[in-house]
């Protein structure tokens, strides 16, 4: 689906407590997809059995220079020739100094000099030994070379019970490193706006108009596009999800605030995706003090006014190389519907979605969807993952970049 499967990912365990850690690392990479190999220092093996690498990875761990395959064939060139990415995690002081002189006289050392792809390294140490000029000099020599990319190490509780800086960086965080650095940087320095997630618009201090939106297919394409380079802003209304990792997340609550806090962004911005279930109308009076039951009488009734339709008052104003993508969530005349709006908004794209359709849509964690520009359909996916949707949306856009 993102073009890395079966992808050679080798990782490097060297010995640190932090070993125990690349365990769940290596599952995590797993699940994108590659085809991960593991090599082990002997330090490594003191702290994790390579029996527990091998069944997570179908593949025997490489742990010496001094073997070869089955088919005669030397593990560490082979390997080394075939890998995308390396991870070493944890990297200790001692296998980031070995790096540095370009050692090779063990497995891990051996397999990154035979390779020429990229190399993430994730620290871990005692905080002397981390910032202690050797170190520093060795990871600046290293990362001098344009092939590794440092992640951490962070701050937090150590293996000797002292907090401080040396703490690896916690798995997830690798994993998604890895991945961007498996994933093509098609949206490298595209600046691209999201919106997601409902509008709350405020009746008295308890009370509030909203919708079912969970912001799940803003927040789908907010992370897709990072991942795949953009500088993704995600202006969001009140949701349960935490926002992507690698995307500058603002948190708006009503309609008005969402079009001040666009209005406010959209001198830098190329795309705007406009995945918010914006209310569309809003209190007359919003009271400040609690509405009472005496207060609203027999017959109660709320007075309310018009929001601002934000994408069309963008639009208005917009760059012309600006790129406009609405949505469209209907339960019928879909096509008709979604043209209608596309056109009286003066957008570039429009996502439609049928709702009345079960398990897709508003709220769901799949979706299904057409999308159309100005003269009519350009895409119609199948009932997918939102992620998938978004994958597709993404490409979509990138056609008219
Ligand atoms: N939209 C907006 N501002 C609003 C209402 C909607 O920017 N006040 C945007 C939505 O984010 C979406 C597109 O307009 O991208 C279409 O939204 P939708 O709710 O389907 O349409 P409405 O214009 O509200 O029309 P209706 O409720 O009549 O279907």
């Amino acid at each position: 689906m993102r073009g890395m499967e079966h992808a050679t990912v080798i990782v490097g365990v060297s010995g640190g407590i932090a070993a125990y850690k690349a365990v769940e690392l290596v599952r995590l990479l797993g699940k994108l997809g590659v085809d991960v190999h593991v090599a082990m220092t002997r330090g490594a093996t003191q702290f994790v059995t390579p029996l527990t690498f091998s069944a997570l990875t179908k593949h025997p761990v490489e742990e010496s220079v001094w073997h070869l395959s089955e088919r005669g064939e030397i593990g560490h060139v082979v390997l080394g020739h075939q890998a995308k990415l390396i991870v070493i995690a944890p990297a200790t002081a001692t296998t980031i100094a070995r790096l540095a002189m370009g050692l090779a006289d063990d497995a891990l050392t051996a397999l990154v000099l035979a390779s020429t792809c990229p190399v993430l390294l994730a620290p871990a140490m005692e905080t002397n030994m981390w910032t202690a000029p050797a170190t520093q000099k060795n990871v600046a020599t290293l990362v001098k070379t344009g092939r590794y990319t440092v992640i951490g190490p962070e701050s937090g509780a150590l293996a000797s019970g002292a907090q401080g800086m040396g703490r690896m960086s916690e798995p997830d965080l690798i994993a998604w490193h890895a991945e961007k650095a498996l994933t093509p940087q098609d949206f490298a320095g595209v600046h691209m706006i999201v919106t997601a997630g409902p509008t709350r618009e405020p009746l008295d201090p308890v009370r509030f108009i909203s919708n079912r939106s969970s912001g799940k297919m803003g927040f789908a394409i907010a992370e897709r596009a990072a991942m795949r380079g953009a500088q993704v802003t995600l202006v969001h209304g009140p949701v349960a999800l935490d926002p992507p990792r690698g995307v500058h997340a603002v948190a708006v609550t009503s309609a008005v605030e969402m079009l001040d806090s666009l209005q406010a962004l959209m001198k830098r911005c190329q795309v705007l995706v406009m995945a918010a279930a914006v209310a569309d109308y809003a209190a007359q009076k919003v009271a400040k003090k609690k509405l009472k039951k005496q207060d609203l009488g027999k017959k109660p009734a709320i007075a309310l006014t018009q929001n601002p339709d934000v994408i069309a008052t963008i639009a208005k104003a917009k760059k012309k190389s600006t790129l406009l993508v609405g949505f469209a969530a209907e339960t019928n005349d879909v096509e008709a519907n979604a043209l209608k709006k596309l056109r009286a908004k003066g957008l570039d794209l429009i996502v439609a979605n049928d709702i009345s359709a079960p398990g897709v849509g508003m709220d769901s964690d799949d979706n299904k969807v057409t999308i159309y520009d100005r003269r009519g359909v350009v895409l119609e996916t199948e009932r997918s993952p939102k992620t998938e949707i978004a994958e597709a949306l993404l490409k979509t856009i990138l056609d008219r970049l």
